[in-house]
Formats: C-alpha cells, structure tokens, sequence
C-alpha cells in the first residue's frame, strides 16, 4: 500500500534528493576517501567513556528533571560564568544543539513568523522553520561567508521574530567577526528580535575566540552549545540552551512532553567532559586544516576556515555546478558534499576534515588533478 497521503504536506516537502543522490552514488563506493563526514575523528576521552560505563554500573537509567542534571546544569553554569561574568541566563539540557534548534523554532515561532540566516547555512536551518510552521529568511552572507548586518537590516519585515547566527560555521568554518556580531546585535535590539547563536563548534576555533552575541545583547541571545563535536560524542545527543526565562521555560514545557529529558548517562559523562581539556586536539585540528588549505591552495578558491572542521571551495569553473564537480569526485573515489545541500546556489562543494591525515593528502591530490 502507498502509504504516502499520511504524510503532512509540509513533511512531504521537505526535499531531500539532492543529498540522497550523493549518497546512493557513495554506496558504490569501495574503500572511498571519505571527506563527507560531519563528526570528528577522535574518539571519546577515556575520562569520560569511564564516567558514562560508571553512570550505568550505578544505575543511573531513569530520567534525569526535564532541565537536565542540577549538578550539570550547575557545571554548564559555571562555565557560561567564566565566559561571560554578568550574564545569568535561565539553562537546560537539550538532546543535541538539534534538539536545542527544533525546541526554540517551537518555543518561539507562530504561524508565518520569520526566521533570518545567512546563506551558506546548516542543513537543518531551512527545514525546521518550516516544519514548525514558520518561514524561512535567507540571506546571502558576502564574498568572506561574514554576515553584512546590512542585507540583514533590508531582510527585516513585521513579521520577523529571530536570526539565526552560526559561529564558527558549518559548512564555511567561517568565525565571524565581532564588528558583525555587534552590529547585527544591534540591529536585534532596534527591531526586538531574538538572536538564535548556534556555537557548537565554539571550542574548535583556533586563532581566535569565536565572538558570540551574548558579548553585545544577552538579554536577547538564545545561546546553543554541544559536546558532540568537542568531545567526539555526537551520537550521545548531549547539548544544552541558555537564554532568557521566558523562552527557556517554555522550550522546557515541550521538552517534557517530546524529549522527556537528555540521555541519563550521558549527561554524567558530560560533566566529566566539562572538566576535560581538549587543547590537543583543537591544535591537530587546525594542523589539519593547515594540511588541507595548503594542499588545496593552487587550484582553488575559499575562504580559509579558522574554526570547526569544514572548508567551502567553490568547484573549479570547468564543472557546471558543484553538483558536477563532486559527482566527478566520487567517480574518482573521493565522497564531498555539493554546496547546494548548503545554499540556494548549487556552485561549491564541502569538505569535512575531520578525518585521517592520510586520507586528507590523497583526497586532496586527486581533487586538485580534477580541477587541473
Ligand atoms: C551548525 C550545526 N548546528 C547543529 C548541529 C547538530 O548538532 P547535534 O549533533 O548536537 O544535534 C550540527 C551538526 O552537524 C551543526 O553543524
């Protein structure tokens, strides 16, 4: 039976073709120079492997307050503290900045309200507005992926109600700078927009600290941060928000009845990793992305990347699209994401490097002699 006409219309048209085509051509794939993968290539500390074995030998299975842990709650506190000494935001505990995302979209969305972003975006961006009814505001970021509080300022409408900022970004690994963030806070305050900050790669930034909205407006910063890709535990689900009551409380109201709570385990590991220094690691990421923009350097144009682990070349001009050119790719076994997964123009391509040096040099090589 087709079973299709139970699906809600705005379901339904979420598209996701262009995607599975890349990945249908990369189940052909054997033994590829995988440079798709957005989730680091570290495993878990050992400490913190230890506190989640530990959490469930002690029997730590049962749900943890809607909010999450008091002591984790108490620990993220303490960091947001150092961070930003007078802030004192309302926080909980989200399954993932995914969970984070979809519960503010919900909080905080009416029917037909808008949300800005800039273009490139993270996947889930142009979907989640929609799916919870409201409407998507996409606004091309300049020729370095900084947002130009400008074209933000000309995007506003009565119906705007937040923007969506990504720092360090996916899939640019762009750190904005902080002139931007100051002035798009700005333009918040004027218009009384809430700013959405999705940080979650906000401890893999290397030359800089990644400025956040929280330094210019806190009193209108819903902050988003993770410890999937800091601590390589993605598939833990372990994020946490932090922002004004108002908005807090009721993104807890729907994580009660959808969420329930984080996972009981892990988020006792995750205490362990808020005390986990991960300075090693951050440095041989940015040793990777020196490999990777020093490799990529002669053939190609980007915006060197100084956070998260991403860089967004544009595809060589000789391929019509960025579809075309990484389509090329995976015929010569390297697997890259089209940069209209990302944006409303199909003409670049991602690469993760978050993966082993070796595989990055070999990838590399056979990229730059497609582009040659
Ligand atoms: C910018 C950005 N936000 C949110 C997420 C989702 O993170 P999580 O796995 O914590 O839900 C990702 C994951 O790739 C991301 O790149």
């Amino acid at each position: 039976m087709n079973a299709s006409h139970f699906v809600a219309d705005k379901v339904a048209s979420v598209d996701t073709s262009g995607i599975r085509r890349i990945f249908d051509m990369a189940a052909t794939m054997t033994g590829p120079l995988d440079l798709s993968i957005g989730q680091p290539d570290f495993d878990v500390p050992e400490p913190v492997k230890q506190a989640a074995i530990e959490a469930i030998r002690d029997g730590h299975s049962g749900y943890t307050p809607t909010r999450g842990l008091p002591a984790l709650c108490e620990g993220i506190g303490a960091h947001l503290g150092a961070e930003f000494a007078t802030w004192d935001p309302e926080l909980m505990v989200t399954c993932g900045v995914s969970g984070g995302l979809l519960l503010s979209l919900m909080a905080c969305l009416n029917p037909g309200d808008e949300v800005i972003y800039g273009d490139p975006y993270f996947v889930s961006y142009k979907s989640l507005p929609h799916l919870v009814g409201g409407r998507s505001v996409i606004v091309p970021l300049d020729d370095g992926f900084q947002p130009d509080p400008e074209r933000f300022a000309a995007a506003i409408t009565p119906r705007t109600k937040l923007i969506l900022l990504n720092s360090p970004s996916n899939p640019t690994g762009v750190v904005h700078e902080a002139a931007r963030v100051q002035a798009i806070a700005e333009l918040a305050r004027k218009h009384d927009l809430l700013i959405v900050s999705d940080e979650i790669y906000n401890l893999l930034s290397y030359e800089t600290r990644s400025p956040s909205p929280v330094d210019f407006a806190p009193e209108r910063t819903l902050l988003l941060r993770g410890f999937g890709k800091s601590y390589g535990m993605t598939g833990w689900r372990m994020g946490y928000a932090a922002g004004p009551s108002a908005v807090i409380t009721s993104m807890m109201k729907i994580q009660q009845y959808t969420f329930v709570c984080a996972p009981h385990m892990a988020q006792r590991a995750a205490l362990t990793a808020l005390e986990t220094d991960m300075s090693a690691t951050v440095r041989a990421y940015g040793a990777k992305r020196d490999l990777v923009t020093e490799a990529l350097a002669d053939k190609f144009e980007f915006v060197k990347p100084q956070g998260g682990f991403y860089v967004f070349p544009k595809a060589p001009a000789k391929f019509e699209s960025g579809t075309a050119f990484v389509e090329e790719a995976i015929r010569n076994n390297v697997l890259i994401i089209p940069g209209g997964v990302f944006s409303e123009q199909d003409t670049h391509f991602r690469i993760s490097y978050a993966a082993d040096n070796e595989v990055l040099t070999k990838a590399c090589a056979v990229l730059c002699a497609l582009a040659d």
